[in-house]
């Protein structure tokens, strides 16, 4: 897969060739079609006619068109998009490709996306900051499944302006009845999505017709051609412009003690020197006093442009926090609804952490399971446990920390987020914000006057949470409960919470699919930090199978009260002693999901204690695991 920045001969000309182009406004927009439709010779068009195709990238396209072009030595204008080899090779257009051109009166950014349903998260990308899409269909088949999904998402993504490029009118003798059919399905089906500003146009990419010049052949059609619809179509910059003012930190720029500036990019609204501000979330207020740019001091600067401010007072600010209008700032919230769309392999897991990032901030965010998926072929809301790979739904995501935000539908910016799964780094769902939940900020934390310093006093005891971690059958339990009776023998106060017990009480709604263990451990951490807090000594055997929960909880507690204790026998020697005859089971296929056979177990990468099982007995490592406990005490 390649990156999602424009291809490095472009990124070199950008910067020059936008300068020259600086006093025209920008439109930003993104193709969408079947992989048939024809979008990439329809963009290679647009470049084309627009004289603006780089002298380069031309004489190279001459060239390819000769040896693999489909049409026969003329111009192959989809070789012009389709600039990557691998998806010369694959013959489709994978991943988002970001060209620029412009005509007289404007400049354009397109977004290439691709039009299979496995590259949701291409067109996620390339729609999060388009005005406008134009939606490819073919003349000859009309409205398509694929038509839908993309019209939904565009609409979703909160593309406001729509374009039906009815193509290929050259193969259905560029009949109007034809023409029509196809916009009045899509009308219908636009306005029950929500789009609004929509215009229908017959084109042919081939011959160009109605893209920069009119058809000599669709007498029937006085709309606008397509260049000439883009020219026109209102830029969304200005409405953002005219929002109320956000600068999202990125970083605190302090060369010396007498500067001291906040850099980002504003991300809605204008700025002057001498407007009052608040920072959000701290809420302190103070005024602007001077716009710092690339070329000098400024006195006014507006959303989409990058600027590092002064401000008149001393104030803290740091990444993350937001520079606001300070009558009118963002709001803070912990909790929020949001749409979600998932873009990873392994689908989504309730209950399990993930890295949140929304603007410059970031936090860690547990989701709920889904409210509802939406069927984007009948717009219908399903039931749904999870999310699979391109699923759009609906679900509530809890954060670890408050931040500033804005519902999407006011701002992108402030109200779009990326979840990124903290083992790999990937990013597995983009999302939008609806809305916050009341409760985030009318539920609080009720101060007691007993602290968990004095419980743990009264008990004469550091508290702990030892957490074994192991196969079925590797010995946890056994361990665990040795451990215990030592530890009660030496007056400590303790308490052995086992996964069969558990599941027999608190945890017995729960199976051992994937997302039930992590809800599983998710529990027994809360009910282990609680016990902790009444100053006990916890121990918990559990598989606890996967490294994201077991570090969750480490997360949760207090530094080094988390102590991880890794029963380590092998699949081989668990399988054999096999106490519970489940293995067996497992194996004869009567029990699905079993650790170790068709379900994961990660081993943990620095535990505290190991315990090799095939060379300690469990008494011997019970001691160990109670000695180490002592000198902990002690330190
Ligand atoms: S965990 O994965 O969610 O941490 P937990 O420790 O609570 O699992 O429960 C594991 C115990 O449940 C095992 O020791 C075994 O006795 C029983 N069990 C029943 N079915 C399974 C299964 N499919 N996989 C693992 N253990 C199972």
């Amino acid at each position: 897969m390649t990156s999602y920045q424009p291809d490095a001969l472009i990124r070199a000309d950008v910067a020059a060739y936008l300068a020259r182009h600086e006093e025209k406004s920008l439109l930003r927009f993104l193709t969408c079609g079947s992989v048939d439709d024809g979008k990439s010779t329809l963009i290679g068009r647009l470049l084309y006619d627009s004289k603006h195709v780089f002298e380069d990238q031309l004489a190279a396209l001459e060239d390819d068109s000769k040896r693999v072009g489909t049409q026969g030595g003329n111009i192959d204008f989809a070789l012009l998009v389709d600039g990557l080899a691998a998806e010369r090779e694959q013959g489709i257009t994978i991943d988002v490709a970001y060209r620029f051109f412009a005509t007289e009166t404007r400049k354009f950014i397109v977004a290439d996306t691709p039009g299979h349903e496995q590259y949701t998260r291409n067109m996620v990308t390339g729609a999060s900051t388009a005005d406008l899409a134009v939606i490819l269909v073919d003349a000859r088949k009309g409205v398509l499944t694929q038509t839908r999904r993309h019209s939904y998402l565009a609409q979703l993504l909160g593309i406001r302006h729509v374009v039906l490029a009815i193509n290929k009118m050259d193969l259905v003798h560029y009949d109007q009845g034809a023409f029509d059919r196809i916009r009045l399905a899509y009308r219908a089906f636009a306005s029950e999505i929500g789009i609004t500003d929509f215009r229908a146009i017959p084109v042919s990419g081939l011959g160009g017709d109605n893209i920069a010049t009119r058809s000599q052949y669709m007498d029937w059609y006085d709309g606008p051609t397509l260049i000439e619809h883009l020219e026109q179509v209102p830029v969304d910059a200005d409405r953002a412009a005219r929002a109320p003012f956000r600068l999202p930190v990125q970083w605190v720029n302090r060369p010396d003690l007498d500067f001291r500036g906040f850099a980002g990019t504003i991300a809605g609204g204008a700025v002057r020197p001498g407007d009052p501000v608040r920072i959000v979330p701290s809420g302190r207020t103070t005024t602007v006093k001077r716009i710092v740019a690339l070329g000098g001091d400024r006195d006014r600067a507006e959303a989409g442009e990058a600027v590092t401010l002064t401000l008149a007072d001393e104030v803290d600010c740091s990444r993350g926090d937001v520079i606001a209008a300070s009558d009118d700032p963002p709001e803070v919230a912990d909790q929020f609804e949001a749409t979600l769309v998932w873009m990873a392999e392994e689908a989504m897991l309730p209950g399990r952490s993930y890295a949140f990032q929304l603007a410059t901030q970031s936090a860690s965010a547990v989701l709920r399971q889904p409210k509802y998926q939406v069927n984007v072929n009948t717009l219908e809301q399903t039931a749904a446990r999870t999310l699979e790979l391109n699923a759009i739904g609906v679900a509530t995501l809890s954060l670890d920390r408050p931040i500033v935000f804005q519902p999407y539908e006011q701002s992108r910016e402030l109200g779009g987020f990326i979840l990124i799964d903290k083992a790999t780094n990937a990013t597995v769902a983009a999302g939008m914000i609806r809305f916050a939940l009341r409760r985030a900020s009318n539920v609080h934390r009720q101060p007691t006057d007993v602290s968990r310093e004095k419980r743990a006093a009264l008990k004469n005891q550091r508290p702990a949470v030892l957490w074994f971690t192991g196969l079925s059958g590797a010995g946890k339990s056994t361990i665990a409960n040795l451990v215990e009776k030592k530890l009660a023998r030496m007056n400590r106060h303790t308490f052995l919470l086992d996964g069969d017990n558990v599941r027999h009480g608190l945890n017995r709604d729960l199976g051992f699919t994937d997302a039930d263990r992590v809800e599983n451990i998710r529990r027994i951490g809360e009910v282990a930090r609680l016990m902790t807090d009444a100053g006990l000594i916890v121990l918990t055997a559990f598989i606890s199978p996967f490294r994201a929960e077991r570090d969750m909880v480490r997360a949760m507690l207090p530094e080094g009260e988390f102590v991880e204790v890794h029963v380590d026998t092998s699949l081989a020697a668990a399988e054999a002693r096999d106490v519970k005859g489940l293995y067996a089971k497992a194996r004869a296929g009567q029990l699905a999901n079993f650790t170790g056979i068709d379900s994961p177990y990660e081993p943990p990468e620095a535990p505290e204690l190991r315990v090799d099982t095939a060379a300690e007995s469990a008494d011997a490592a019970a001691e160990r695991i109670v000695a180490w406990l002592l000198e902990r005490e002690e330190a």
